[in-house]
């Protein structure tokens, strides 16, 4: 049973200036009536005072007058107001036609919650100022049936006015304890509602109720003044509607007859609502007095639970006026109008959208994060989080905001309401275009907040993973640390931000010389008789004058002329030598250790004695693969023991970093690029680094795997960063390793070695396993077909030098990537052993059509790495 508190029973009533309350008669559907008792006794205690007002009815008129002096000197001490909110009972289910609040189910289940509104206030402070509640609607709970409601309260003002002031927090905390009717129910919520004519209206309340005598008066004089205005009704038109997932469903209002419509919208548990609003006319621009359109995420009109408003909007073309997204499955669409005007249209359709999940954690070279359901308005009430990390150790990560469209806060300064925060910076307003781009190290944490109101199309980032070192290798470094391929340099497109690569330009690309006379020459033509630019201008800086030139206009100086290398396509330059050791050798041809040549190709470790001293079957203990009985991206699980000279390069504070085959004992062969430092690694410290042999899973402990230290890292003296060129590096372990069946020397080819172009080489490695990607945990191999340089210059537009070696698939596909460098790429002789044909050098991108993998031809360097390694390799 519900009383009054003694000493406030008539108070409810005797103040009626401000704050009536005699609205207890049922004006919706939902409303659920009091006690009988609880009228009988109130009407009593105001008859009393009636009767002793009629006591003193004599003495008017003079008593009158002081009355009504005291009455308007006095300010009035009661106000009557709503908390409106949501519940949801696990125990009850919902069904569709509990939607349509006309329905018999819907009454009935309005019935039988009377109980639970008649206990829920029962031992709160608010107990002795509660009315009544109504019931707005219900929908499907996440675990049974949510309802929406309202309750009134008539209270002292200075009551009124701390409930209104307290946050939903506060109004959550107040709520009953341990109340018998809290253990039927789940999910309270509860928050002070405006009692503005909107809400009212939309509520189907009597506004006079809730507002003042003179307050009315005015509004009755307007009314009667201002003509075209509607003839207020007290009931909104409303629509309910649901719709399941893959369905569209309508809203639409032409030439409105009323001045409030209501849409409630319903979605199953587990998806959210997304509007799409097609058409919005006859809205005033600006004056959101005239009439306006809210979304709220809520079944109620609530204004902090308003997603968004509208105040005359553009009208549509084409595309959607706007999309909008809840955060539950539930959302209330309202369109209110102050006037009567015709042709105010309002068409939108509603869907079911699964929840969408955001956050996470990425490892990636590049790619983009958004806020959820971008570009269409993100959800209120949602926190995400994204940490991104790049896939090796050093890089840094470019950050560019695209678009940041989130609720300013009124504040200045700090973000309350929804913010961005990308490495600890809080953003909520938009950014100038200077602070656009900015550049974070890894892992960088970005996080989303959303409150429960107001929300707009969210943010749209991009971001990207840069090396920063000084040069980006092969490629072109713009201000911000991109990359791009050099031949986007001075191409008349600006494709660094900064415009960097079309600043010095002149008028020549890359690989072009500029003649003193404007024109631009290619670089092939310095130094080389007749001077190309017609007036030597090209020549300034030569030293020294061509001493071979290839068929090709390539200029060669002396020291590359019959080196033993081939500079030339042809060879030109290492036929027709004059150095004694050389004599009766070509380049092709296999040189024993007495100087002695055999024309055989390939000759080395052969099987066969092909030299008279037999040097050519020496230091054969190598390419095979004892314990083999049968990413790289494209490739597959090696099989243990299937590349026993595969080698892990790590460092202690980023574990994997480069690739190395071992060649002797104590020597690995990698590439000098993963040794060249950056801004914030010392790549080059030799402390830095561990090798580890005989492994296959990269786990955390190594287990089973030989680990040495590194006494030395000798890098190629001509090794140049921004070509490639010479990309090789011995290193010297600090003890020598065992050879067992997991742990064995590749071979490295004579000088004179040939990998014919077409034949099928293994490369291998624990590298990326896509471009984005992340490093394999298990050693991969990848078959791969050896490219004729020409074709691949063509590909590479003349990058590939005479050092380099193509391989991979013209289609894509397959190739070595991040993290590979430095490994082998191994072709099986007809000996049946492996001899090392490439390093892992460089590519644009991994597994790219028509972009092969680019190797250090290792032949190259043969003498090389046996003068370095005093003959032990
Ligand atoms: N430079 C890369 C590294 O440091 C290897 C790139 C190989 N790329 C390719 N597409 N094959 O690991």
């Amino acid at each position: 049973m519900w009383t009054l508190p003694k000493g406030k029973t008539c108070e409810v009533y005797c103040v009626s200036s401000h704050g009536r309350s005699e609205g207890l008669a049922a004006q919706g559907d939902g409303e659920l009536r009091e006690d009988q008792e609880v009228e009988v006794e109130r009407s009593s205690s105001c008859c009393s005072w009636r009767r002793w007002t009629l006591g003193i009815l004599p003495f008017f008129p003079f008593t009158a007058a002081i009355a009504l002096t005291l009455h308007y000197l006095t300010p009035p001490s009661y106000s009557v107001f709503l908390l409106g909110g949501s519940v949801e009972f696990p125990n009850l289910s919902f069904s569709l036609e509990l939607s349509d609040s006309s329905s018999p189910q819907f009454r009935l289940q309005v019935q039988a919650l009377n109980h639970y509104f008649s206990k829920l206030y029962e031992s709160t402070p608010w107990s002795s100022y509660y009315l009544h509640s109504g019931i707005t609607a219900f929908s499907e709970g996440e675990e049974g049936l949510s309802v929406f409601y309202w309750s009134k309260f008539s209270a002292p003002d200075n009551v009124a006015m701390e409930m209104q002031r307290s946050g939903p927090e506060r109004l959550q905390r107040r709520l009953p304890g341990r109340h018998k009717v809290q253990r039927e129910s789940r999910n309270e919520q509860r928050y002070f509602m405006e009692t503005d004519e909107d809400t009212l209206h939309l509520l189907g309340l009597d506004a006079e109720d809730f507002e003042s005598e003179d307050k009315l008066e005015k509004m009755k004089n307007q009314n009667s003044i201002q003509g075209g205005k509607w003839q207020l009704g007290f009931q909104a038109i409303s629509f309910d509607l649901y719709a399941k997932y893959g369905n569209n469903r309508t809203l639409s209002l032409v030439s409105p007859k009323k001045p409030y419509y209501q849409w409630r919208l319903r979605v199953p548990s587990g998806h959210v609502v997304r509007l799409v609003v097609l058409t919005l006319h006859g809205a005033t621009p600006g004056s959101c007095a005239a009439h306006k359109l809210s979304a709220y995420d809520f079944l109620l009109p609530l204004q902090n639970k308003i997603i968004a408003r509208w105040c005359g909007l553009p009208v549509s073309g084409s595309s959607p006026v706007m999309k909008l997204t809840s955060s539950g499955n539930v959302m209330l669409v309202t369109f209110s109008f102050s006037r009567q005007r015709d042709g105010a249209i309002f068409k939108a359709y509603f869907q079911a959208i699964p929840k969408a999940v955001c956050g996470g954690s990425i490892s990636s070279w590049n790619g983009s994060i958004s806020s959820p359901y971008y570009p269409s308005f993100y959800p209120p009430n949602i926190d995400c989080t994204w940490t991104i990390r790049v896939p090796v150790p050093g890089y840094l990560i470019s950050l560019t905001i695209m678009t940041l469209d989130i609720q300013n806060s009124p504040s200045s300064d700090g973000c309350e309401k929804d913010w961005l925060d990308i490495g600890g910076m809080k953003l909520c307003n938009t950014v100038s275009d200077s602070s656009k781009k900015r550049v974070y190290s890894s892992p960088l944490s970005i996080h989303f907040h959303s409150d429960e109101s107001l929300t707009h199309q969210g943010f749209h980032l991009l971001y990207q993973a840069f090396s920063p070192e000084g040069t980006c290798p092969r490629q072109f470094r713009c201000g911000d640390g991109r990359c791009i391929p050099l031949r986007k340099v001075c191409d008349g497109v600006k494709d660094c931000s900064d415009g960097r690569d079309e600043a010095k330009c002149l008028s020549c690309r890359p690989g072009e010389v500029l003649c003193a006379n404007g024109q631009c020459k290619p670089q092939s033509s310095q130094c080389v008789s007749p001077s190309m630019c017609g007036d030597s201008s090209e020549e300034e800086g030569c030293g020294v004058k061509c001493y071979h030139v290839c068929p090709n206009k390539v200029c060669l100086p002396k020291t590359s002329v019959c080196d033993g290398v081939s500079d030339c396509k042809d060879r030109s330059d290492e036929l027709n030598c004059t150095r004694a050791y050389f004599k009766s050798c070509s380049s092709s041809s296999y040189k024993c250790a007495n100087g002695k040549c055999v024309s055989k190709v390939n000759p080395e470790c052969d099987g066969v004695k092909d030299c008279f001293d037999g040097s050519d079957e020496l230091r054969c203990s190598c390419g095979t693969r004892p314990r083999k009985r049968t990413k790289i991206v494209g490739g597959s699980d090696a099989v243990m023991g299937s590349w026993p000279w595969q080698v892990s390069l790590q460092m202690d504070r980023y574990g994997h970093v480069c690739g190395a085959t071992l060649v002797a004992s104590r020597w690995l062969l990698s590439a000098a690029h993963c040794f060249q430092d950056s801004d914030a690694i010392k790549y080059s410290d030799v402390r830095a680094w561990r090798a580890y042999m005989g492994m296959r899973v990269m786990i955390k402990g190594n287990h089973g795997a030989s680990t040495r230290l590194i006494r030395r890292i000798l890098l190629h003296p001509q090794y140049d960063q921004f070509t490639s060129d010479y990309d090789i590096a011995l290193l010297e372990l600090s003890s020598p390793v065992f050879f067992n069946d997991l742990v064995q020397p590749v071979c490295v080819p004579a000088a004179s070695h040939t990998f014919i172009t077409g034949t099928s080489c293994y490369v291998t490695g624990w590298g990326v396993l896509m471009e984005d990607g992340e490093l394999a945990s298990r050693l991969q191999e990848a078959s791969v077909k050896i490219i004729n340089r020409s074709t691949c210059n063509k590909l590479y537009e003349d990058a590939v030098t005479p050092r380099m070696l193509c391989a991979g698939n013209l289609q894509g596909g397959v190739d070595a990537c991040q993290g590979d460098s430095g490994g082998p790429l191994v072709c099986l002789e007809r000996s049946k052993r492996w001899f090392l044909a490439g390093i892992v050098s460089w590519g644009e991108g991994c597994a790219r059509q028509n972009r092969p993998g680019v190797y250090t031809q290792v032949v190259k360097f043969s003498d090389w790495i046996r003068q370095q390694t005093k003959g032990q390799v």
